[in-house]
């Protein structure tokens, strides 16, 4: 070993420490604020980067920490573009929903909902019992490549053919009498004129449909029920994060933020309307109900333009390949379709320049023999998720996976550089969602209420990646303090936000219009 290669080693090895023993020391401080430093050791020596090049390692290390003198002015920042974004067109959003009241848990009721998220379209019936209560029964169709891509038209015929299968199965046709409010969760950025109106603005997470930009959802949605005679009436339109707060709220009375970490990010929150200033005072919405509204930030487009995100060549290169670049920067670096892709761009680059998948003659593959690995979105957050938890002694899932998958055979020096960026990157994602909370949290100075600021959240990154939770609350307990943490703010997983909130956001329109649920 050269002098340069163990200066290059040690400092590997001491950043990997550090890296850990921090992101550790924050996310377990909640649960172990005494034995966090012996639980650090035991930590790192489990996440054994022993066999690993420490050049690469050093470098990653480099490219995707972000540090925590980093935060103030992250989160200054975030402040800065939320306000801005209530002051002005055309900065973040901050979308006014028309959503006015929260439910106070007691309504009742059975309703229809639909969930069209980034992923999957689901169909759902909830009955609401009551004081927090509710069953939700639905039907789940992963929505194909083909349509994500393809026609808005056809996605939406699509979906009025779903609406109609679970009709079938789940009400009855006969019931012609009934007419089914519906509450349509919508998971793309509107700008809403109405509860039942909102122009596509654009799309996210990788759909196409560009022929329906600009037009309102919801008629191209009912005129495709309508086209199929079904006695469905789409009453109103929320974003997944409305639906999240409005789920959470059901059931925990006091929630004032809504957030998704899934397959895309975003937020919603109660505001003041006299803070809502872009809304002039002769625009329909004056015509509120009470002085405060829900506003849907969509703030996966954070950093777009301020330069503030500590942006590396990896991310550069994600963005530039992605159907919108220069959009949805903060998205591209915390949400779950985004942090696989780059995973998987990470694994290609290396692999490229002969540091994994090397065979023993010491041939380098090129992109054609990586297979898929070399093809966009061919590594998914689950199964990033399914690596990073690898807890074998050789790594036995990574191996499986990339010979099964990708039908290539991994070293274990492939094996821990594969769980090392997986952890590197889903770190960095955890750390700068818990950026956007503190943001939200401090913008509304919720510290200073004297009652618990509760956030409900749901996506699959936070109810299932393997520590992406305990990440967010380490980076919290770091930009604030342990003790306002643990006492003043609750994270709480929502119960199927988007559908339950669908219904919940139905049923409040009905209640609002005088028609029964
Ligand atoms: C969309 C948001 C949505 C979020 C989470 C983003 O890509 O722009 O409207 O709330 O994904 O699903």
């Amino acid at each position: 070993m050269t002098l340069k290669c163990f200066l290059c080693y040690l400092k590997a090895r001491f950043l990997s420490f550090v890296s850990f023993t921090f992101f550790f020391l924050h996310s377990h401080t909640f649960l172990l604020p005494h034995s966090h430093i012996l639980r650090s050791f035991i930590l790192f020596s489990t996440m054994s980067l022993s066999h690993a090049d420490p050049e690469v390692i050093s470098r990653l290390t480099d490219a995707f920490t972000l540090p925590t003198s980093a935060y103030d002015a992250l989160v200054d920042q975030f402040i800065k573009e939320l306000n801005q974004g209530l002051a002005h067109k055309g900065q973040m959003p901050m979308i006014p929903t028309f959503v006015y009241e929260l439910p106070t848990g007691e309504e009742t009721g059975e309703v229809l909902s639909l969930d069209l998220g980034g992923t999957n379209l689901r169909v759902c019936k909830t009955t609401l019992f009551g004081k927090g209560q509710f069953e939700i029964i639905h039907k789940k169709w992963a929505i194909s490549d083909a349509l994500k891509k393809g026609p808005g038209k056809d996605l939406f015929a699509w979906i009025a053919d779903r609406i109609e299968e679970f009709l079938a199965h789940q009400c009855g046709h006969n019931d012609k009498e009934k007419i089914y409010p519906l509450g349509m969760t919508f998971s793309f950025p509107c700008e809403q004129l109405d509860i039942n109106v909102g122009k596509l603005l654009f799309w996210t997470k990788g759909f196409r449909g560009n022929d329906i930009l600009g037009q309102d959802v919801v008629k191209i949605l009912q005129d495709c029920i309508d086209a199929k005679k079904l006695n469905v009436m789409v009453n109103s339109l929320i974003n997944d994060t409305v639906g999240t707060l409005l789920a959470t709220t059901y059931k925990h009375p006091g929630c004032e933020i809504g957030i998704i970490f899934g397959t895309g990010t975003n937020c919603a929150y109660l505001e003041e309307q006299s803070q809502i200033t872009k809304i002039k005072s002769d625009a329909s919405n004056s015509t509120a109900l009470t002085d405060q509204q829900l506003i849907n930030t969509e703030w996966g487009s954070f950093g777009n333009k301020s330069g503030i995100l500590p942006i590396n060549e990896y991310d550069v290169h994600l963005d530039a390949k992605s159907s919108q670049p220069g959009k949805q920067l903060y998205e591209k670096m915390v949400s779950g379709l985004y942090i696989s892709e780059l995973a998987r761009i990470v694994f290609h680059d290396l692999a490229l320049n002969g540091k994994l998948f090397v065979e023993e003659s010491g041939h380098f593959k090129s992109s054609e023999e990586l297979g898929d690995l070399a093809l966009k979105e061919r590594f998914d957050g689950a199964m990033m998720g399914a690596l990073e938890g690898d807890e074998s002694a050789q790594l036995d899932v990574i191996e499986n996976h990339f010979l099964s998958s990708y039908n290539l055979k991994t070293s274990l020096s492939d094996r821990e550089t594969i769980k090392y960026i997986c952890q590197l990157i889903s770190t960095r994602a955890a750390r700068l969602s818990a950026v956007g909370i503190a943001a939200l949290i401090k913008k509304r100075q919720m510290l200073t209420k004297p009652n618990q600021t509760i956030v409900g959240i749901d996506g699959s990154l936070f109810n299932k990646y393997p520590n992406f939770r305990p990440h967010i609350e380490g980076a919290l307990n770091e930009i604030f303090d342990t003790a306002t943490v643990k006492a003043k703010i609750a994270l709480i997983s929502a119960e199927d936000g988007s559908g339950v909130g669908g219904a919940i956001a139905a049923h409040l329109t009905c209640k609002q219009k005088g028609l029964p649920v």
